[in-house]
């Protein structure tokens, strides 16, 4: 197994620092195909590209996205839906915006969406950015979620639902998802894992410094010869740097 890469940037300057990272692949390969997470820690780097594809410092017209997850049950225009805040934070500050594969949530058939969505992130994934769940999620692939864990309709964790409701807004507490699975993380060419703040600090020393486990199904990543981490000072403050 490789060891991940780990760049730890001030808290100050983070964002602007994943973003240009992030440009940086996208003038390599301007078509590249992204899957991007929603939360609270990619919203400040959706925006510092917002604001460099503004000042035409990177252009993502010729890119495609695909999203990480959706939940079930929401309204298309709850502002917590995951599409919905993609949009709103990233996809329509852009000057030309890319081709954006949302998950079809809407469509009264979340098995068929899950398999539909599957088949788009199969064609092929350059760079998967994820965020990591206090309870060792990434997407939604909660806890007890393996290393084959399948694109698939998904129970939330109460954590889950909670941070849903409570923190992202969303006008009723939803139960269930549709997620990218494990398997099809890992099979994206690149996968890049964002962490930000002290409370994300002892789950990502258990994510790169316990045992692979279901019970923190990022511990999985490590699987991934090219997984990167980008961390703020306070999200590392647990790692001993004897990896
Ligand atoms: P956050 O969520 O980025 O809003 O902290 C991460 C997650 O729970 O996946």
């Amino acid at each position: 197994m490789t060891a991940p890469r780990l760049d730890v940037f001030p808290a100050a300057d983070w964002p602007e620092r994943v973003a240009a990272e992030l440009a940086d692949r996208l003038r390599e390969r301007p078509t590249a195909r992204l899957c991007l997470p929603t939360g609270d820690t990619p919203a400040p780097v959706y925006a510092a590209l917002a604001d460099a594809a503004a000042r035409g410092a990177v252009d993502l017209a010729r890119a495609t996205v695909v999203l990480l997850d959706e939940y079930l049950g929401l309204e298309p225009s709850d502002p917590a839906r995951c599409d919905a805040r993609l949009r709103r934070e990233l996809l329509d500050r852009l000057p030309a915006a890319p081709a954006f594969h949302a998950i079809a949530v809407d469509d009264g058939d979340p098995v068929a969406a899950a398999a539909a969505h599957d088949a788009v992130a199969a064609a092929g994934l350059d760079l998967t950015l994820l965020g990591l769940g206090a309870n060792g999620h990434v997407g939604f692939n909660e806890p007890g979620s393996g290393p084959d864990a399948a694109t698939r309709v998904v129970a939330l964790a109460e954590t889950s639902r909670e941070l849903a409701h409570v923190r992202y807004g969303a006008a009723r507490t939803p139960t269930g998802g549709i997620t990218l699975g494990i398997a099809r993380l890992l099979a994206s060419a690149e996968i890049w894992l964002l962490v930000t703040g002290a409370g994300k600090a002892a789950v990502l020393a258990r994510t790169l410094e316990g045992p692979e486990g279901d019970d923190c199904p990022a511990s999985f990543l490590r699987r991934h010869s090219r997984l990167r981490v980008l961390a703020d000072e306070a999200a590392a403050t647990a790692l001993s740097g004897a990896r």
